[in-house]
Order: structure tokens, then sequence, then C-alpha cells
């Protein structure tokens, strides 16, 4: 049994963190014994003059639904580094001086909440002969391996609150209203928001979309009687024959961040149908703030389990929501690809049940009617 485990975490915040690291100390203390140091800043603060501070049951009283996270995050930080080509590992002296400082700090073992980036990280660590048990946790939920990631639900809440008050808006104008989310390359927010929000039109990475098959979808709305519209795009949507639009090229520390799709629908939307559209990006408020009630259950399920799993000897793995079950997965595994949405899909195949166009190219293949509430 360890007598000190580690906890951090990494990457973007996401609604749940401090509930997941809430129910860490709680069952390392109350039920394995275990002492809790908090590292801060993610794997940063591991290195140079480290940042930890011991976290016990009364220091995490009151963060259940508190956002953000505690110990402060990073995006990979000093450990990974953007290329031209991708991500490349920083030099071994990094991961060594952080390696020799959690030994320094008597950590035996670690527990990261984290992303993709900040989970491949985590394995290296493991490698090394840290024991590692990760905690998969990201808006987009684009983790493989896992049905949901914590932070998922409640962003997909707040997109959908925000599809309800364009709705209204959108009506009373006669307008087109683009809603921008998030996801980076996978439309999971932006399939079950824009169904859960009742959008027309849902643009997601995985499915290139037409800008003349969109405006068909408007057009046989007005045809049929509705004057508005309302579309829901990824912020990595991409029309089809042409690039993802990106806000900047990133950096070392930083990938290239998606973002500007809705602005361009906007503009060749208006052109092609004449109607006044309108766009709103949702952005940073889709992971701040409060966990709902469901992330709040799945952060603890996740977190105690986590302790539950080091205390039992695994090790490089990551807990995971796999057929209601919480259960421990290789995180190479989940690490190796992410999950996009499938195109065929039972969501997407919803979508369209309902008469939502992903303005695909070939999309009246996909509508059976043509009603005018259909997509031509
Ligand atoms: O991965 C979570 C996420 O919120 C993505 O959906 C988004 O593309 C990215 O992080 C934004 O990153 P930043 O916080 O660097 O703006």
């Amino acid at each position: 049994m360890f007598k000190t485990i580690g906890i951090l975490t990494g990457g973007g915040d996401a609604p749940g963190l401090n509930a997941v690291i809430r129910a860490v100390v709680k069952t390392a203390n109350g039920q394995f014994g275990m002492n809790v140091i908090g590292i801060e800043d993610g794997f940063e603060g591991l290195l140079g003059e480290t940042r930890t501070r011991p976290l016990t049951q009364s220091d995490v009283r009151g963060l259940l639904p508190r956002g953000g996270t505690i110990l402060g995050t990073r995006n990979r930080g000093r450990f990974v580094e953007h290329t031209k080509e991708g991500l490349a590992t920083t030099s071994k002296e990094v991961y060594d001086e952080a390696v020799r400082n959690l030994s320094r700090l008597s950590i035996d073992a670690l527990i990261v909440l984290g992303g993709e980036g900040t989970l491949t990280i985590a394995a290296e660590f493991d490698r090394l002969g840290v024991p590692v048990v990760g905690v998969p946790k990201t808006i987009d939920n684009d983790l493989a391996c896992t049905e949901l990631t914590f932070g998922f639900v409640t962003a997909l809440d707040i997109a959908t609150e925000a599809l309800d008050r364009l709705h209204t808006t959108a009506e009373s104008h006669d307008r087109v209203m683009i809603l921008e989310v998030m996801g980076r390359n996978a439309g999971w927010i932006a399939l079950h928001s824009g169904i859960a929000g009742g959008a027309d039109v849902i643009l997601i990475p995985e499915l290139p979309f037409s800008m003349d098959s969109v405006a068909n979808k408007i057009r046989a709305r007005e045809i049929g009687g509705s004057n508005f519209s309302i579309i829901v795009a990824a912020e990595g949507a991409v029309e089809a024959g042409h690039d993802q639009i990106f806000q900047d090229s990133g950096d070392k520390q930083h990938a290239p961040r998606l973002g500007g799709i809705a602005v361009y629908c906007r503009t060749q939307l208006e052109a092609l149908t004449g109607k006044e559209t309108r766009c709103v990006v949702l952005g940073h408020l889709q992971r701040g703030g409060r966990p709902n009630a469901f992330d709040r259950m799945l952060a603890t399920t996740y977190g105690a389990h986590a302790v539950r799993a080091l205390a039992e000897g695994k090790r490089a793995a990551m807990v995971a929501l796999q057929a209601g079950d919480v259960i421990t997965v290789p995180i190479s595994d989940a690490v190796a690809n992410v999950k996009t949405v499938p195109p065929d899909g039972q969501m997407v195949r919803t979508a369209r049940d309902i008469g939502i166009s992903f303005g695909a190219v070939d999309e009246t293949k996909y509508h059976v009617s043509s009603s005018s509430s259909a997509i031509n």
C-alpha cells in the first residue's frame, strides 16, 4: 500500500476537477489511510522550486460544486513540445528532474486528471517507475475507451441553454443564428447539444459540410413557414474541400487553436440566402463554473475508483465508464486515438430522423421525405 500519493490536474479545466480532487482525498485518507499531496499547475509543479501542498479532508470541504481546479492547470508545459510535425517528447532531463522531485517529496504514486495530452505524459511517468492512474477529463468527450469524460455533460447543458436562448431571439427577428461550440476535432458537444437544443443544422468535423446544402436547409425551412434557423457548429467543423479554421498557429507549449467557423459561415450564408445572420462563440463559458449533478456524481465515482485502482496495484491505467460500470483501461489504449463521432452512429441517425441537417454534400440521401421540413 502506498503511504503518500500525489494528485495533479493538467490541460484545459473542466467542471468536476475539484469534485475528483475531493473524492480522491476522502477515499485515500478515509478508506485507505494514505496521505495526499496536491501538485500545482499540472506536471510543471514538479520542476524547479516544486509547488505542492498537503491535502487533507478539511482542505477539500465545500469543493464538490466549485468550478475550475484548486491546484491550477497547464497545457502540457515543458513536458511535450508542439512542433510543426506534431507532438515531440521533451528531453529526458525534464522527466528525470520531475521523478527525482517526486522521490524527494516521498510521493509514491500519482493520480492524474487530464485529457489525451496530459495522460500521454502520465504514461511516461509510469514507464519511468512512478505508478499512475489517470482520470478522463475533458469537455470534448474525445477520449477513447470511456463513454464519458467528466465535464462533458455540464458543457452540454450550457450549450443547450445557449441554443434555447438563441431560439427565441432568432424567431423574433426571423434570423439565422449560428452557435460555435468547442470540441477540437470531435463533434460531440455540437451533436448532443444540437439534438437537445433543437438545432436545424449541426456541423461537425466528422462530416464535412457543403455551404449550399446548409443554405438549402434554411430555404426549405422558409418554404415550410419557419423564417428562422438555428445552426450549431463545432469549432473543428470543416467545409468540404477546405481546411479547418484556426484562430492562431500555436507555439511550443500550445497546439494551434481552432475557431472562426461561425463567422465564416455567417458571411457565406448571408450571401447565399439573403437572410440576416448572426453568430455567437460560446467559448470558455462551456468550461467555467459549477459542474452539474451528473458530473459531480461521475467525478466522485472516478476519483474514488482511481484511488482504489492504485491501492489494488493497477498501473498506467485510466478509470473509464463502460456500459454503466466504472472500470480501468490501459492509458495507452485511451490515448492511442481520439474518439470522434461515428458518422453512421445512432445519434447522427437520430438527428437526421427528426429532420436535422448535417449540411453534408449528399445530405438529401439521408432524408426519405421530400416535404418542406426535409432537407431540400
Ligand atoms: O480541450 C478542451 C478545449 O476547451 C477545447 O474544446 C478547445 O479547443 C480548447 O480546449 C481551448 O483551449 P484554450 O483553453 O487554450 O483556449
